[in-house]
């Protein structure tokens, strides 16, 4: 089994994978068996994705081996097909970061061992699995929850997130210019299990909210129109004044690298309804969990 895109997550997987969650919080780990090892083949910048999924393996008995794509045969040519081949030789697992999905699609199809995608320029399915564990922790369930995702509604970690939140229960709500059009396919799919809103006005998009999530203006592959970008997104920021459109139980996230003063304020991140750091904490029981499950569910 691949964790590739939101495909690959039915309901019961995800269930499963918060289940194993759960026993990780509560101490209960499972020490993997036959000594694994997860390749973790990265070709974009990464802290928290890197860290969080070493740190999951150690934590699980398993091995992980960083790849530098730019330092490996790749940078000189080598086709990720055969790499993907390679690694599947040596290694249990591999978690490939690279912006163009289907160069990730084209591992996947090459591989023999389960390849998790830690982040194309379409999903970030890790990310979305621990952001709907914690808001699972936070708020119980997601079921009947308003999530609002403000500001780029065409990037990786919505796309990723609207699917598996709506999956889980909750409705959507796509607040950004007029101009942005989120990726239908996408939208399409979220709305076969919930209600997916979009909207270009601020405040009735967001009133009402449970969460509110942003995400950087300028997604890795984007820097070339990075100062169209922020221009472009510039009010929808969240900030104090868009957070009191919302509920007053209203939670902020956001995946993190953060740019204060661009796509939220100091205020709001480092503020009381801010709980982006058990979601970053989260990444790495989700990783754990996803590991476990994938070496159950080859
Ligand atoms: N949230 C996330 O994926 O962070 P990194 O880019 O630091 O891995
Ligand atoms: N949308 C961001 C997410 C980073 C974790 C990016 O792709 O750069």
């Amino acid at each position: 089994m691949n964790i590739i895109t939101h495909k690959d997550l039915k309901v019961n997987n995800i269930k499963r994978i918060f289940e194993i969650s759960d026993n990780i919080t509560s101490g209960k780990i499972r020490k993997l068996k036959n000594d694994p090892t997860i390749a973790l083949f990265f070709a974009e910048a990464s802290t928290r994705t890197r860290v969080s999924f070493e740190v999951a393996a150690a934590k699980l008995g398993c091995k992980s081996i960083y790849i530098d794509a730019h330092t490996s045969q790749t940078s000189r040519g080598e086709e990720l097909a055969d790499t993907a081949k390679i690694l599947s030789l040596y290694c249990d697992f591999i978690a490939v970061r690279i912006n163009e999905h289907d160069k990730l699609e084209a591992m996947a199809n090459a591989a023999s061992i389960p390849i998790i995608n830690a982040l194309t320029h379409l999903e970030h399915p890790t990310q979305a699995l621990a952001d709907c564990y914690t808001i699972k922790t936070i708020k119980k369930s997601l079921k009947g929850l308003k999530i609002s995702l403000i500001g780029d509604i065409a990037q990786n970690t919505f796309n990723s997130l609207m699917v598996t939140a709506a999956k889980l229960g909750a409705d959507i709500s796509l607040i950004g210019p007029k101009s942005i059009q989120p990726n239908n396919i996408y939208v399409n799919e979220a709305r076969k299990y919930s209600n997916v809103y979009i909207s270009s006005d601020i405040k009735k998009g967001v009133e009402n909210s449970d969460i509110i999530y942003t995400d950087t203006f300028v997604s890795m592959g984007d820097e070339k129109e990075a100062k169209k970008r922020r221009a472009l997104f510039a009010p929808y920021q969240l900030n104090s004044k868009v957070l009191s459109y919302a509920k007053k139980s209203c939670n902020v996230m956001h995946p993190l690298p953060a740019h204060r003063g661009e796509e939220v304020t100091a205020k709001v991140i480092d503020g009381d309804r801010s709980i982006i750091w058990q979601q970053a904490k989260n990444k790495q029981i989700i990783e754990m969990a996803i590991i476990d499950y994938l070496s159950q569910n080859k």
